[in-house]
């Protein structure tokens, strides 16, 4: 699939078949995320894949109960470590979030080109999921996401956007 179309017609995805993911598949999905860049190369990123019925359920309680999050064969806690304590210049500990995001960008472009559904989550109670997902100190999650295929065909052109002409400026702002 052209990269563009993928990029185009990725759309947050709310409601998943409960058919199984191949192996393949998922690990391909997953190698996207894995091999995103990072600052200084650090890799701070970590996945937690959430499979099991009752604790997507309360993955999916502790996003502030949306309980679509658990349709989803499989739940994925995209985490970083060191976002307290990273050092770093004018991004400070928000690099740390920019890694995650960059993996979770990746990732959700990679599911999209082999037909799987995604939504990014980032409403959640960061410290009881860190409690249930046995996080270090030193780890948070950043965003979650389902994944799985969706119901229906919710794969089309965004809509919503504002234009070009308010996207993008030349030289300065204004
Ligand atoms: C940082 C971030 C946090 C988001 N959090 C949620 C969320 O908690 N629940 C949800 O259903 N969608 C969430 N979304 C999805 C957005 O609502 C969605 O990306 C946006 O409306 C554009 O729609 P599209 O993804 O279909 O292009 C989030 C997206 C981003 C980037």
């Amino acid at each position: 699939m052209d990269f563009y179309e993928i990029v185009r017609t990725r759309r947050s995805v709310r409601a998943y078949q409960p058919s199984v993911i191949p192996e393949e598949v998922l690990e391909r999905v997953l190698d996207a995320a894995r091999i995103a860049p990072s600052g200084s190369n650090r890799q701070p990123t970590r996945l937690i894949l959430i499979r099991d019925e009752e604790r997507k359920r309360r993955v999916a309680e502790l996003c502030h109960g949306q309980t679509f999050i658990a349709t989803a064969p499989v739940v994925i806690a995209a985490c970083g470590r060191d976002i307290q304590y990273n050092r770093g210049e004018w991004m400070g500990r928000c690099s740390v979030i920019v890694d995650v995001a960059i993996a979770v960008d990746h990732l959700t472009l990679a599911a999209r080109a082999e037909g799987l559904g995604t939504c990014w989550i980032g409403s959640f109670d960061g410290p009881a999921l860190k409690q249930f997902l046995g996080l270090p100190e030193d780890v948070e999650v950043v965003a979650l996401t389902p994944l799985g295929y969706p119901q229906g065909d919710p794969f089309r052109p965004p809509e919503g956007r504002i234009p070009r002409e308010e996207f993008v400026m030349e030289e300065k702002w204004g």
